[in-house]
């Protein structure tokens, strides 16, 4: 369904007149409508989020206190500290094989920061942004924060995993499209871009004349063994109108840090800079630095979370095998399962309900654009006790 707008979104119209018309329509977040439910409840096995249980490293954790204790505590540069831009320019080296200008790279607030910048670079009132779904809703909710609508192609779920149907993104592309915006590996369903789909991609994007906005958060996670997902950034020219949203949390367990970055062209340094610093003026000064431990001292700790993902997503597919009613299609990438649960038509009660009745927290597929109502999505970078427990929970709850 290339060209299904949102379905109509106000849950709850606001009171407030003078808030914009894009606001005022904007759904409530379904995840958090699930999660509220529990977040103060024990008992409640947590799997909502898109992170893991494990904890931010030690050596990641002393790096912070460290740059504390040196009262790197002030204003810094907008675009990140230049220490932390060098360190990426090395980290890019070792895991993609390529130079990067690390004037190329700015460093901002998260990744979610880096997506919003993304879209205050590209998007105009009435603008559409082409994007494939199932996808993580804050994509399509920061492009309505623009004033755009989010145009949505579905991704195939085949025995071969998750698909792109390039030539159903290409035909959903008009005259008002600013962006593609791809996600790989993806959350929720792990789908990853092949490399090349990804150069029919970026050769249309040029002729077309329109942004690709490359989400590569989920980079170091992939289970074929290869050290990182195929990049836009090993197959664009600098100048290519080619963004690439990277983070800190998902691979180091840094998600409360706040600390991501994007690769953008040279001659966007001045406005992408500008734009990091009317968003939050850059990131923490400390937590920078220990961004920089992340990189340069991180590489095993990546190596855990790869296998502490695999091992979850191991024992997830094996207790799908168990039910009548679930299908999970293999995830490449990523941490998530999203299953689909058969005669489930409302994921946001069926969900809710989990939570309060079962004490097991899924997000509800709902979340992840239209046409998911009979999904749900778990984190599964998560102890296998826990992991246990939430399947006998739903288990249960399936009757
Ligand atoms: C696909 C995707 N992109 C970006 C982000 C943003 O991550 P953060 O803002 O924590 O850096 C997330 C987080 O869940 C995500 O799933």
């Amino acid at each position: 369904m290339p060209h299904a707008p949102l379905a109509a979104r106000a849950t709850e119209p606001t009171a407030f007149a003078h808030l914009r018309p894009a606001l005022q329509s904007m759904e409530l977040q379904k995840i958090g409508a699930v999660a509220r439910l529990g977040l103060e409840d024990p008992e409640v096995v947590p799997l909502w989020f898109g992170e893991s249980d494990l904890n931010t490293p030690k050596f990641i954790k002393d790096a912070a206190v460290e740059a504390l204790a040196q009262n790197k505590t002030r204003y810094v540069s907008a675009r990140g500290v230049s220490q932390l831009r060098d360190a990426l320019r090395r980290y890019t080296h070792r895991v993609y094989d390529l130079e990067l200008d690390p004037n190329r790279v700015t460093v901002c607030g998260s990744g979610m920061t880096a997506i919003m910048i993304a879209f205050q670079c590209c998007v105009n009132n009435g603008d559409n942004v082409v994007i494939p779904v199932p996808v993580w809703p804050n994509a399509l909710h920061s492009v309505e924060v623009m004033g755009g609508e989010p145009r949505l192609v579905r991704l195939d779920d085949t025995a071969e995993g998750w698909q792109l149907d390039l030539d159903k993104l290409f035909d959903a592309v008009d005259e008002r499209t600013a962006a593609i915006f791809l996600a790989s590996p993806g959350n929720p369903t792990g789908w990853v871009m092949p490399a090349d789909q990804q150069r029919a991609v970026l050769a249309f994007a040029r002729e077309r004349g329109i942004w690709v906005i490359a989400d590569e958060v989920y980079h170091r996670l992939v289970f074929d063994g290869a050290k990182a997902a195929p990049s836009f950034l090993s197959i664009a020219e600098p100048e290519d109108p080619v963004l690439v949203v990277n983070t800190f949390s998902k691979s180091w367990a840094m998600t409360g840090w706040r600390l991501g970055w994007m690769v953008h062209p040279p001659s966007l340094v001045e406005v992408i800079g500008d734009l990091s610093a009317y968003n939050n003026t850059g990131a923490t000064a400390f937590v920078q630095w220990a961004g920089i431990a992340a990189l340069e001292q991180g590489e095993d700790f990546v190596r855990h979370m790869i296998s502490y993902s695999r091992t979850g997503r191991q024992i997830v597919l094996d207790a799908v095998a168990g039910f009548d009613r679930i299908h999970l299609t293999p995830p490449d990438g990523a941490f998530y399962a999203f299953l689909r649960v058969d005669g489930m038509t409302d994921s946001l009660r069926f969900a809710q309900n989990l939570v309060l009745e079962h004490k097991v927290g899924f997000a509800p597929g709902a979340a992840f654009g239209p046409g998911n109502e009979n999904y749900l999505r778990l984190c599964f970078a998560c102890a296998p006790e826990r992991l246990h427990l939430a399947f006998e929970r739903l288990q249960r709850a399936l009757g």
